[in-house]
């Protein structure tokens, strides 16, 4: 069954400063992201995370950040340059499988999975996509939505994410969500 992708105008309301009440990026990224690394955001909508990110990667780092819908790039282009962070982020349109990195292999530090595996076709081919850009050691933080995410289903997405050699190192949960750190060997 096709799975429903998050509508684009709802990426406005995914970047709304209310939303930093009980996420707030910066806390959230900041345990996993360090000057100069390259960071991969798929799934990156209109950027709640993105500009973060890129703050945190500093001058000599890079964003680069995946989405299936041309809006919420475009949307994320306009945040970036209005915060002057446009040349640490590279917007790139997914494919219909598969993400578009073939040329990052091994080169990621930090990979940002946000509220978006729940939302894609094939969540294997996902995580061995994710385990061919990710450099050994690399990590990957993949967040649900409890409710619309159940236990027995996040489950299963980690199965999927070991087999493709991707092993949990933490797991937290909050009200809103179930959270992963998953590890490269
Ligand atoms: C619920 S939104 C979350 C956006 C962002 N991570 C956040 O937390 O604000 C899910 C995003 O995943 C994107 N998405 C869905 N399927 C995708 C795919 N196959 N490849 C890349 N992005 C996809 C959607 O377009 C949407 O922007």
């Amino acid at each position: 069954m096709a799975k429903s992708v998050c509508p684009w105008w709802l990426g406005c309301f995914l970047t709304s400063p209310i939303r930093r009440l009980w996420q707030n990026p910066k806390e959230i990224l900041r345990p996993f992201v360090t000057d100069g690394m390259t960071v991969l955001e798929p799934g990156c909508g209109m950027g709640f995370f993105t500009l973060e990110l890129a703050r945190l990667v500093g001058d000599q780092g890079k964003v680069v950040a995946v989405d299936i819908q041309p809006r919420m790039l475009q949307g994320l282009n306009r945040r970036a340059r209005r915060a002057g962070l446009g040349q640490r982020i590279e917007t790139r349109l997914a494919e219909e499988k598969g993400l578009p990195t073939r040329d990052l292999s091994g080169q990621v530090d930090f990979a940002l999975a946000f509220w978006v595996v729940h939302e894609l076709p094939d969540v294997e081919r996902f995580f061995a996509d994710l385990h061919e850009s990710l450099r050994p050691g690399g990590k990957v933080l993949v967040t649900e939505p409890r409710g619309h995410v159940s236990q027995s289903s996040f489950t299963e997405e980690l199965e999927l994410a070991s087999r493709n050699g991707l092993h949990v190192s933490s797991r937290t949960e909050t009200r809103s969500s179930f959270s992963v750190v998953l590890e490269r060997a």
